[in-house]
């Protein structure tokens, strides 16, 4: 088990951190400009009021559409397109957007258009791409706001495998553009694609790839091609990477290998010269080159010797044709291990008749000899793979629907709920992986305040319905738009399971919700139920408060979730709820800001919602840490007030690894309160302390309880489209 759901940065890494290195590291030379970003100044130049999903609906699509078809065939002498297709380098370039997305974090993906922004525009996997984004500059220029460089991307390889007679599933737009690099954890490596160097999986050593990372080395989508640390002969492990790095991208095998073989059904790879005879990546490159990198000169470009990956030639005989070449060539063929002229190790067909041969890239008139990567071979040396390989060989119908539906999958698993999908090309049917949810409906007023009362006359306490509302709304990703309170899943497996969520106390709380809540869904009671506690123990602070609720959720069942899939969304570390399954090497502090990132919260909302749900009482497993208060469930803000208090003195506990801490009387020594790190960064970072200042200060209670509430609307309300 390799996977490691769940549990992030658990590898050995010393210096670890949720970034690891981060683009100043990388590029110390390049223009830094985070300054002008300072004070929440915003580098998006459409302003706060564009509505991207309106200007998409504006578009003239399938004008755009034919513009793109014609453009795969208009080749560029700056970039000649082989075999006069670009077709190839369009769906390489939508699969490298896409492919970044990992299940760990619902991070990385096609999402955003982060392919145009470092690191990734310099990732060694990505050579080349930045000619293929500046070919399709004049289509985004002609249709500007109205298409997103994110949607066209993905658009563009669509328009690629469609003209070259592929299958193609659909399409949903809807990927609006940011402006600025995300700041993503890639990894530790301080090296890309450090070949012969140890990868991010060791069996002998029980190494596995740290969550919630889903490539084998830095700077790569997913494998390296050439074989394990580059070794050609490691057929077990080229299987044994791709099966993992593709699980943790949401790819079964049969999908990994549909959307293998059927990407290098078109193409070739480029290795003509030693690499480096090549410039450097665009990030590091002159300012003349104008964000160009790995440049040669233009007459070898002409004649089409270019290196990419240093792998050199075509898979199959029909590069700019969709058909069932690919399998025919991998499995008629046995395959010997060449050298391509930029030195890089690959698989060529022993004796392969002339007419199997693929055309020059340049020059259709002459044959050359195809080939494979040490990863498209792993798809008939490995069994599994195999199996699967010689099915396709035999039923090309299921290869066109397999390949189609992975290639959907593909460039919108990180979307989100269907919702989100715009455009004429939405398909109808509707997958498990959307995590759809039944419509639900609005409940009346009286209904909601009839049930609302009856919940605060149960048996259940304020923590209680807190717990529950938080266990079931703040499961949501920004990442991919996954989990949140739509569909109550909490109540499925695996959610309802999760030892953050302390099960059986949820059992009871739901089972009582579900006997009061009438006609309202089950998605809509748990989070009114958790509006009145939270309206309550307001109300008992002094505070008179009103937390909307926007209701209308659906219940799902266990017919639309695919509930392995909601594994990765478990909780490791939930410093909202003081939660922690087990030390890991990144500070516990620095998941709570993870996790608030991928909740969308800010600074002040992240800092409110803990300091108010420690006065809540919500903490997993009911631990006393962090409850500064004699008054636990009154929305107070006595977290601030007593944490900030010099009176007492923090320690860490004995043996606790720096993770509990005791407060105790200044004076006496006595003993007054346990917290945890999460707890304790509230009055040790100075930044986090300046806003825990503000929540502690005389006539800013009203104000710590007002942001309390927005906030926590705003998880309770996230994931709703
Ligand atoms: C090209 C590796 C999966 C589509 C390449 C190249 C390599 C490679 C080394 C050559 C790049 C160059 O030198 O220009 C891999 C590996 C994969 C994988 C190791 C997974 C184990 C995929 C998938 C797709 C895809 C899933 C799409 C569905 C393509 C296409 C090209 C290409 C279309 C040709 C680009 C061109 O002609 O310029 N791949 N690939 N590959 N790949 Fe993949």
């Amino acid at each position: 088990e390799l996977s490691g759901n769940g549990c992030p940065f658990t590898g050995e890494s010393s210096a670890r951190s949720l970034l690891g290195r981060t683009n100043k590291d990388w590029w110390p030379d390049s223009l830094q400009l985070d300054i002008l970003a300072q004070g929440g100044k915003s580098a998006n130049p459409m302003g706060e009021d564009f509505d991207y999903a309106e200007a998409f609906n504006t578009l003239d699509y399938d004008a755009l559409k034919a513009d793109l078809t014609a453009l795969m065939t208009d080749s560029q002498p700056w970039w000649p397109a082989d075999y006069g297709h670009y077709g190839p380098f369009f769906i390489r370039m939508a699969w490298h957007a896409a492919g970044t997305y990992r299940t760990g974090d619902g991070r990385g993906g096609g999402g955003s258009g982060q392919q145009r922004f470092a690191p990734l525009n310099s990732w060694p996997d990505n050579g080349n791409l930045d000619k293929a984004r500046r070919l399709l500059w004049p289509v985004k220029q002609k249709y500007g706001k109205n298409i997103s460089w994110a949607d066209l991307f993905i658009l563009a390889g669509n328009v690629a495998i469609e003209s070259m007679g592929g299958p193609v599933f659909g399409f949903g737009g809807g990927r609006a553009d940011v402006y600025e690099p995300e700041t993503v954890y890639w990894g530790t490596e301080e090296k890309w694609v450090d070949q012969g160097a140890a990868t991010r999986i060791n069996p002998d050593e029980g190494k596995a790839i740290d969550n919630p990372l889903a490539a084998i080395q830095m700077g790569l989508i997913y494998v390296n091609p050439e074989g394990p640390g580059g070794d050609p002969h490691d057929a077990e492990g080229m299987a044994r990477d791709m099966r993992e790095t593709f699980t943790r991208m949401a790819m079964n095998d049969e999908e990994t290998v549909a959307l293998t073989a059927g990407g290098h059904a078109f193409g070739k790879a480029h290795g003509a010269k030693p690499a480096d005879t090549f410039g450097g990546a665009p990030e590091s490159e002159a300012l003349a080159l104008q964000g160009f990198g790995w440049l040669n000169d233009k007459e070898e470009i002409a004649n089409g010797n270019i290196t990419t990956s240093g792998i050199e030639g075509a898979w199959t005989n029909t590069p700019t044709q969709w058909n069932g070449d690919y399998f025919r060539l991998l499995l008629d063929y046995d395959y010997e291990l060449v050298q391509s002229p930029a030195g890089a190790n690959q698989w060529q067909p022993i004796n392969q008749k002339e007419e199997d041969m693929a055309p020059d890239a340049r020059d259709p008139s002459k044959k050359v000899p195809t080939m494979m990567t040490t990863a498209d071979m792993a798809l008939k040396r490995d069994p599994e793979y195999r199996k699967i390989s010689e099915r396709f060989r035999n039923d090309q119908a299921a290869l066109d629907d397999a390949f189609a539906r992975a290639w959907f999958k593909l460039c919108h698993r990180d979307m989100g709920p269907k919702a989100r999908y715009l455009g004429p090309e939405v398909p109808e049917e509707t997958l498990i992986w959307m995590d759809p949810v039944p419509e639900g409906s609005v409940p009346s007023d009286s209904a909601v305040a009839d049930f609302k009362s009856a919940v605060l006359g149960s048996d259940l306490t304020v923590s209680e319905l807190v717990k529950a509302a938080w266990a079931s709304a703040g499961t949501y990703r920004n990442s991919d738009h996954r989990g949140g309170s739509d569909g109550a899943r909490v109540r499925l497996a695996p959610q309802k399971d999760w030892e953050a969520n302390d099960p059986a106390e949820l059992d009871k709380v739901l089972s009582t919700l579900d006997g009061l809540r009438g006609d309202i869904s089950m998605a809509d009671a748990i989070i009114f139920a958790g509006a009145a506690a939270v309206e309550k123990a307001a109300s008992d602070a002094g505070f008179d408060v009103t937390v909307p609720v926007t209701g209308g959720r659906g219940d799902a069942g266990d017919e639309h979730t695919d509930a392995e899939s909601f594994e990765p969304l478990e909780p490791f570390a939930d410093g909202f709820r003081n939660y922690l399954k087990t030390k890991a090497t990144v500070k516990t502090e620095e998941m709570l800001v993870d996790k608030a990132h991928l909740l969308g919260l800010s600074m002040p909302e992240m800092t409110a919602l803990v300091g108010g749900m420690r006065a809540l009482g919500a903490n997993s497993g009911n631990t006393k840490h962090g409850i500064f208060t004699d008054r636990a469930g009154q929305l107070t803000n006595d977290f601030f007030v007593n944490l900030l208090d010099m009176g007492t003195e923090w320690k860490p506990v004995d043996g606790s690894q720096d993770e509990e801490f005791v407060g105790s009387d200044r004076a006496s020594g006595a003993e007054k309160y346990r917290g945890t790190r999460v707890d304790l960064a509230f009055g040790s970072n100075s930044q986090l302390r300046a806003i825990s200042e503000t929540f502690a200060e005389n006539g800013n209670e009203q104000k710590f309880v007002d942001t309390f509430v927005s906030a926590w609307t705003k998880v309770m309300e996230a994931g709703r489209f």
